[in-house]
């Protein structure tokens, strides 16, 4: 199955364990590269915007129609899975390429960036949407993995999603008294790490305590790193997500430093309304879940395009930013006929 094919093309970049085509890499590049060949092999037009994002167009019978919109991004986290955003992106292209030619042009994005490597996640998205999105495109269709485990629960392969949560981001900075790890008494000591590691399980508390709240600290820095010097500085990232503002503002209240946040979107109704005919045209369970994981289509939506996205099961329980993640080609074949027949008649509009 070719997408399956090209996933694991994409997969083999950076020479594993896992995904390793982290944003702003060289990675990341050749997984451009290599989906700029495929795109020039399905006959699209090319364009690359000043973000690197990259765009594939079947050109419509009505170029002044608004476009209509597919995808997702390249880059991976570090030993990430082999579907998570690249799926979005092959098989938005696999189901342009079966969609065929419509009134409206048909495009496929990759956005820069999406997960942060470089700082806050969707680098491209958010850039394209605050600089050049002009003329906006008439919807975003973005198929991503589940990353969890409700498909799975359920027994279904697809489900449409209701909204993506809100999410902050930011770096809690501790700064101690360095000092002889064997000369220098307990008492009175400013160990950086302790007070980290406090906070780091007072963070913990704080979100458990939130109705669908969840903090993460992924990232910790210590300086000077060294086994018998009492650490000086230490530098922790702070994640931390919740199904709206308020539950947010509870959490980062706790938290003694700015971060970036994205409030929480809902997903459109008419793009949504496309992809749900599809699910039932072929017989599927209809599943509707909301996104505990940030998505480009957030950045889109927040900026005003009818967005919407379609979830595919993902297997072994919904792990995700790990190579354990998994899904069948069944339902990958099942996300393109879903995604190919949303596409056509989104962009078949006269
Ligand atoms: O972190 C996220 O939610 C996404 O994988 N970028
Ligand atoms: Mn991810
Ligand atoms: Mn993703």
């Amino acid at each position: 199955m070719r997408v399956l094919e090209r996933l694991d093309q994409l997969y083999a970049i950076g020479g594993g364990p896992g995904a390793n085509r982290l944003g702003g890499t060289a990675e990341e590049d050749e997984a451009h590269e290599l989906v700029t060949m495929w795109m020039r092999e399905a006959g699209l037009e090319i364009e690359v915007d000043p973000a690197r994002n990259l765009f594939g167009r079947l050109r419509g019978r009505r170029p002044e129609l608004p476009e209509v919109w597919t995808g997702s991004h390249l880059d991976s986290v570090p030993a990430g899975g082999r579907f998570d955003g690249a799926l979005g992106v092959v098989a938005g292209l696999e189901a342009i390429e079966q969609a065929g030619r419509q009134a409206g042009t048909l495009t496929v994005v990759a956005f820069r960036d999406e997960e942060g490597a470089r700082g806050v996640g969707c680098f491209g998205s958010r850039a394209l949407c605050s600089g050049w999105l002009d003329p906006k495109p008439a919807v975003f269709l973005e198929a991503h993995v589940e990353q969890g485990p409700r498909l799975g629960h359920a027994g279904a392969p697809l489900a449409v999603v209701t909204g993506i949560v809100a999410t902050a981001r930011g770096e809690v900075v501790f700064d101690g008294q360095p000092g002889h790890a064997g000369t220098t008494p307990m008492a009175g000591r400013r160990d950086a790490l302790a007070a980290a590691a406090e906070f780091v399980l007072h963070l913990r508390d704080a979100a458990s305590a939130v109705d669908g709240a969840v903090a993460t600290v992924g990232r910790l820095e210590v300086e000077p790193g060294a086994a018998n010097v009492i650490p000086a500085r230490v530098v922790i990232s702070v994640d931390v997500r919740a199904p709206d503002s308020t539950s947010l503002d509870a959490v980062l209240a706790e938290i003694p430093a700015e971060t970036v946040r994205t409030e929480a979107v809902a997903m459109s109704a008419a793009p949504t309304d496309a992809l749900r005919a599809e699910i039932e045209r072929l017989g599927l369970p209809l599943l509707e879940l909301p996104s505990g994981a940030g998505h480009d289509a957030g950045v889109l939506a927040a900026a005003g395009v009818p967005t919407a996205m379609l979830f595919v099961r993902s297997l072994r329980g919904g792990i995700s930013h790990t190579p354990d993640e998994e899904t069948s080609a069944e339902d990958v074949e099942l996300c393109i006929e879903v995604l190919a027949g949303a596409l056509a008649k989104l962009a078949s509009v006269e």
